[in-house]
């Protein structure tokens, strides 16, 4: 379904990509609603902006999803793609600064028990993919769902966004003792969103820090702080990324801050960057039967 480009000419496209380090990062939190999809978005759409190609997959089934707070339409979705029914170029829609979102997938529930074929066809979408990435976000679902286990086994980096309450603390606790003990994560990114005054990060970071140090073998860093902002709900009424509609707004500063950030962390050497890898990692990381990539 590749109508855009002769095949001689995406085969070479995908041959270059095949060479290419991409970065992944997943952001994930434990907790529902403390901002995954608002994070992954708007992070997508900065890093963008500052001139990378970057993807952004869909991971999640929940309400919020990316395609929504954009107001984007889409026809296929990772499903169709490992369904076979269409290619990954295909399920691709566009966002700011030329952001290529993969919608998350509905109807299939088990990406821990796709068949050989269907794997093969997986990777094979990924290493066919003519345009270009150079950093690759996932947006997760909320829990411990098994999708949120594999995808940040596969990622380079995972940004774990948490808030200043105790159930979001508990929970990120949860996901990187679970990630770190049973799944060999040992480096997270800590995103506190949400804030209400300066320093609350900070505190909220030494206080993961402190319960992780003494009963975890895990490194953190402190991502930043993402201020609560009503801004942020006006541009999802708007179905428009806060960084797009209200640039100089609060919370867009510090997700730009976070994306300049990001851009920096260090891009992987070697085969395990390129993005069929990124792909096989995920699908050789299948852990139960109902891992979803939804
Ligand atoms: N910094 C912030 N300031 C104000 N509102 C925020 C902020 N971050 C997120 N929100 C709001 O919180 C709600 C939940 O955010 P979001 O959908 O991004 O969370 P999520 O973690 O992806 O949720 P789920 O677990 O359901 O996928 C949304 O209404 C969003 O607009
Ligand atoms: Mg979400």
């Amino acid at each position: 379904m590749h109508n855009q480009l002769p095949r001689n000419k995406i085969e070479q496209l995908a041959r270059l990509n095949a060479t290419r380090p991409v970065k992944v990062l997943a952001v994930t939190g434990g907790k529902g609603g403390v901002g995954k999809t608002t994070v992954s978005t708007n992070l997508a759409v900065s890093i963008a902006a500052r001139g990378r190609d970057v993807m952004l997959v869909d991971a999640d089934l929940g309400m919020a999803n990316v395609d929504v707070l954009l107001g984007l339409h889409t026809r296929f979705h990772m499903g169709h793609v490992i369904n076979g029914d269409c290619a990954l170029e295909d399920a691709i829609v566009t966002g700011p600064h030329g952001l290529q979102i993969v919608p998350a997938a509905s109807g299939i529930k088990r990406m821990a028990n796709l068949s050989m074929a269907e794997h093969a066809g997986l990777i094979r979408a990924f290493s066919d993919l003519y345009h270009r990435v150079d950093v690759l976000v996932i947006d997760t679902a909320a829990g411990l769902h098994d999708s949120v286990v594999t995808f940040s086994q596969a990622a380079h980096h995972v940004l774990v966004v948490v808030c200043d309450e105790p159930a979001s603390i508990t929970d990120a606790y949860a996901l990187i003792k679970v990630l770190s003990r049973e799944h060999g994560v040992q480096r997270f990114q800590i995103l506190a969103n949400q804030t209400r005054r300066s320093g609350e990060g900070p505190d909220l970071f030494n206080k993961i820090q402190r319960v992780c140090d003494r009963f975890l073998n895990v490194g953190l860093e402190f991502a930043g702080s993402i201020p609560f902002d009503d801004y942020l709900r006006r541009a999802v009424q708007r179905q428009t990324a806060v960084v797009e509609a209200y640039p100089g707004s609060i919370s867009s500063v510090a997700l730009k801050n976070l994306a300049q950030k990001a851009d920096k962390w260090s891009v992987p050497q070697g085969a395990r960057g390129h993005l069929e890898f990124f792909v096989e990692r995920m699908v050789g990381a299948r852990i139960g039967p109902e891992t979803v990539l939804q």
